[in-house]
């Protein structure tokens, strides 16, 4: 394929009036777009004329270029436009983009004919013909007015002309009966190409007849519409030519060598006809060798011929040139550096110039795991082209990492290379960034000063590796730092990372030796409900046992105290990490009791001692005091408990009253003692008065009995007494 460089000058004026805030570097020539069998005409002047404006493009010199028109030259046609801008030497290319409208189209159902069963399935193809380049083609299959596919080839860069064969699957229903089918071949150029843009459309549409559904199939399918590639023109009743190899695979550049024979018995003479390597007409030969030591044509048809007495029989030679890409490389498609999960990108497989594209399968692989094979069976060009499928990915977390290559392999089937010759390309490594998640225990437990948090095991996943944040109540914590007793409770672990973010929450338990908290002393009203284990507070995880300990013995604290239950108190708390006592003295208050027995009159005889003692129980201790008249000759002394009134050489003074008073916080209690101090005289007098009423008895008792003796009415007459008595003081 020969290559035409055509070059345009352009000059610009270096008296500057190009803006200089203009860089013909940067600037982007439009494109060529010329049809086939119209001459082309670039001219560099008016194409940045557009884009630069007037001012900038002052020249005088034609900048025109005139080639002919393009039908015989090579479609894939080069040129550039040579810019002098500042004494320096631009070069930009020109894209030319050489069209031809499809020689025909036409639909047709593939390998049926006949009215169609409802709910079975029928392709319909389009055959356009001769149609270039196919990366501008569009076609478009409608049912009735209804636009219902288009069918684009823009991962293809073939610029010469080929046959395209689209199909669509149809699974007509009873309302399809009498629906219209067409396609249409569409060649959309862009804004440079032909407004509107040029399209053919099937000169035959199809009329679908649908017959309701029976159990078996109606007609027999012909092959009306499909492709057959060899055309044999033998004769029927006639001899026939054979070729050997049938047919030929061969690469480009590669010898080739196919000798045809035929079976009729006396034929005149044979040849090949052939761009390359035809043989001229051999008389009396019954075969002929075509033989090609560097077979350099993508297109050729040789054609073998023999000459009978019935004509002149021919047969092409079905040959099919093969090239193996140049490269097969993967990329993502605009998009560089990881991705991130759940969004949608492609990878390009871009694999130049291979041929033919009918046997080319681009195979796309994941890991080893095939999950894309797409063909070009559909389309008939023979010359090289380039090729460049995406693949449409939307990856997971679980894709990061992951490979992906494409495979270029040329199907070329049983006469082709075995096995078939295949390119691959290098794997792209993918980077998947997504989001955290964390998976954390409900709770996690340590022994005070031993518990960081960063010792929490949680699973976070995430990409770039997450950053965890430690929070508790909303505050930032410190995840390094030891926590102490205090610090229980729910914390929050946010794992971050450019994606998002994700939180766990985690009951964190501090551990440590149980702490008991108690006072040292309690003080209790007697038969007051007091519940001490509730007053004394244990800490301490894990929750520690309590126990409580008198004299040794393990004993369950009173709720209702009396006096027996004072005394110490042990209370010894445990749990895995140690343990701790502590000793609560209880005290049952009680109101005191005078302990000695009730005295309430005591008579004393003057100038006598006497003591009076009053001592008295209680809690605490009561405080004991005598209430009486105060004299020089009482005293009191104490004597443990006991507190002792003394009176030495009583006096009659010291009559009185004695009280005795014992007092603590919960109550008092007194005991009176009535002292009388009497002289000695005054008891003889009480004595005597006592004699005197003896004996005055003792005579009354004599004088009835008399009485009873002698039978009669005794008188009693009462006797006169006198008693002396001495007034007391
Ligand atoms: C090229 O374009 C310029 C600017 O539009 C125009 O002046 C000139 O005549 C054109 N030359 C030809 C050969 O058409
Ligand atoms: C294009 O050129 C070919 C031969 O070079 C000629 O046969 C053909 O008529 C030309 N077409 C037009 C539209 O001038
Ligand atoms: C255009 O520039 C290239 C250098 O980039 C030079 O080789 C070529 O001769 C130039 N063409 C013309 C027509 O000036
Ligand atoms: C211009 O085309 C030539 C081939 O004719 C190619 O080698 C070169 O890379 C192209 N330059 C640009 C900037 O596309
Ligand atoms: C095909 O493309 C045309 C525009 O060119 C559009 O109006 C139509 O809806 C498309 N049809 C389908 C099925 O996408
Ligand atoms: C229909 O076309 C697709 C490609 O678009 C191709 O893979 C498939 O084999 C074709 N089906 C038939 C029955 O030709
Ligand atoms: C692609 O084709 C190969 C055989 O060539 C087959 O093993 C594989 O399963 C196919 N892959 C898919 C996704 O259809
Ligand atoms: C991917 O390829 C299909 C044809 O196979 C094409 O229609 C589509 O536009 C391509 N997508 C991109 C983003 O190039
Ligand atoms: C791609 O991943 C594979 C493992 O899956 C590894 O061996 C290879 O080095 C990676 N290549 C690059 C360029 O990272
Ligand atoms: C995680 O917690 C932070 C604050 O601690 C909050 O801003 C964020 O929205 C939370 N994220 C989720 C996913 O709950
Ligand atoms: C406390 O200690 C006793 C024996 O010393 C033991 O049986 C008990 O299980 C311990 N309690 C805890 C909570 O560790
Ligand atoms: C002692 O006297 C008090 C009143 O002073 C009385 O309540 C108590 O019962 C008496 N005790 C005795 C043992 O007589």
């Amino acid at each position: 394929m020969m290559l035409a460089g055509l070059l345009v000058l352009l000059m610009f004026d270096n008296g500057g009036a190009c803006p200089p805030d203009i860089n013909p570097q940067t600037v982007e020539l439009p494109e060529v777009v010329v049809h086939h069998a119209d001459p082309l005409v670039i001219n560099c002047t008016a194409l940045f004329n557009r884009r630069l404006g007037d001012a900038c493009v002052i020249t005088d010199e034609d900048t025109s270029l005139f080639v002919g028109n393009m039908t015989n030259v090579d479609w894939d046609i080069q040129a550039y436009c040579n810019i002098t801008m500042n004494e320096s030497l631009l070069r930009k290319n020109v894209t030319i983009t050489v069209y031809k409208t499809p020689d025909s189209v036409s639909i047709s159902p593939l390998n049926h004919s006949g009215p169609m069963v409802e709910g079975t399935e029928y392709h319909l193809l389009c055959d356009i013909k001769n149609v270039a380049p196919l990366q501008n083609l569009v076609v478009k299959w409608y049912k009735g007015n209804e636009s219902i596919l288009n069918v684009t080839y823009s991962d293809l860069s073939i610029k010469t002309p080929g046959d395209v064969f689209p199909n669509l699957t149809i699974t007509p229903s009873r309302d399809d009966d009498g629906a219209q089918y067409r396609c249409e071949a569409e060649l959309d150029l862009g804004p440079e190409g032909p407004q509107p843009p040029p399209k053919m459309i099937s000169k035959d549409q199809i009329h679908v007849e649908v017959l309701p559904h029976q159990p078996t199939f109606p007609t027999s399918p012909t092959t009306a519409g499909s492709m057959d590639t060899i055309q044999s023109t033998v004769k029927p009743g006639c001899c026939y030519l054979e070729f050997n190899p049938p047919s030929v695979v061969v690469e480009y550049g590669d010898p080739v060598s196919v000798l045809c024979s035929t079976s009729h018995p006396k034929p005149d003479g044979m040849g090949w006809e052939s761009t390359i390597g035809g043989v001229s007409f051999q008389p009396d030969v019954s075969s002929v060798t075509w033989t090609v030591d560097k077979l350099e044509d993508w297109t050729i048809e040789p054609m073998c011929y023999h000459s009978t007495v019935d004509g002149q029989p021919r047969k092409t030679l079905s040959v099919i040139v093969y090239k193996t890409p140049d490269s097969v490389s993967i990329s993502p498609l605009n998009h560089a550096g990881p991705m991130v999960e759940g969004t949608e990108y492609h990878l390009v497989c871009d694999i130049k110039n291979v041929a033919p594209l009918q046997n080319l399968v681009v195979k796309w692989y994941k890991g080893n795991e095939s999950i894309l094979n797409v063909t070009y069976s559909h389309l008939s060009i023979k010359t090289p082209g380039d090729v460049f499928p995406n693949l449409t990915i939307t990856p997971s977390r679980d894709d990061d990492a992951a490979q992906y290559r494409c495979e270029a392999e040329l199907d070329l089937g049983p006469e082709g290379p075995q096995p078939p010759p295949t390119v691959t390309s290098e794997p792209l490594n993918i980077t998947v960034h997504y989001e955290p998640r964390i998976v954390c225990p409900g709770w996690y437990s340590e022994l005070e000063n031993d518990l960081i948090l960063d010792n929490v095991r949680c699973i976070i996943t995430g990409n770039p590796p997450p950053d965890t944040v430690w929070s508790r109540n909303g505050e930032q914590v410190n995840a390094s730092v030891p926590l102490s007793r205090t610090d229980s409770g729910l914390y929050t672990v946010s794992a971050i990372n450019d994606q998002g973010s994700a939180n766990a929450t985690i009951q964190i338990i501090v551990e440590y030796a149980p702490e008991l908290t108690c006072r040292d002393e309690y003080n209790i009203v007697e038969n007051e409900n007091v519940d001490i284990t509730a007053l004394c507070k244990v800490n301490g995880r894990p929750e520690p046992d309590i126990h409580w300990f008198k004299d040794q013995n393990q004993v369950d604290p009173p709720i209702k105290w009396t006096r027996k239950n004072n005394g110490e108190y042990k209370a010894i708390s445990n749990n895995t990490h140690g343990k701790a006592s502590h000793i609560v003295v209880i005290n049952v208050f009680y109101a005191p009791e005078i302990l000695l027995k009730n005295r309430t009159s005591l008579m004393v005889i003057a100038g006598s001692n006497v003591s009076l003692d009053c001592s008295a129980e209680g809690n605490p201790s009561p405080e004991v005091k005598w209430n009486y008249t105060v004299a020089g000759n009482i005293n009191v002394t104490t004597e443990g408990r006991q507190r002792t009134v003394r009176i030495t050489r009583a006096l009659s003074a010291n009559t009185g009253i004695y009280t005795c008073t014992a007092t603590n916080r919960v109550g008092m209690v007194t005991r009176k003692t009535t002292v009388t101090i009497t002289t000695e005289d005054y008891l003889k007098i009480i004595g005597i008065i006592c004699l005197l009423v003896f004996c005055l008895l003792i005579v009354i008792a004599v004088y009835f009995c008399k009485r009873m003796k002698k039978q009669g009415s005794y008188h009693f007459n009462p006797i006169n007494t006198n008693i002396n008595m001495r007034a007391l003081p």
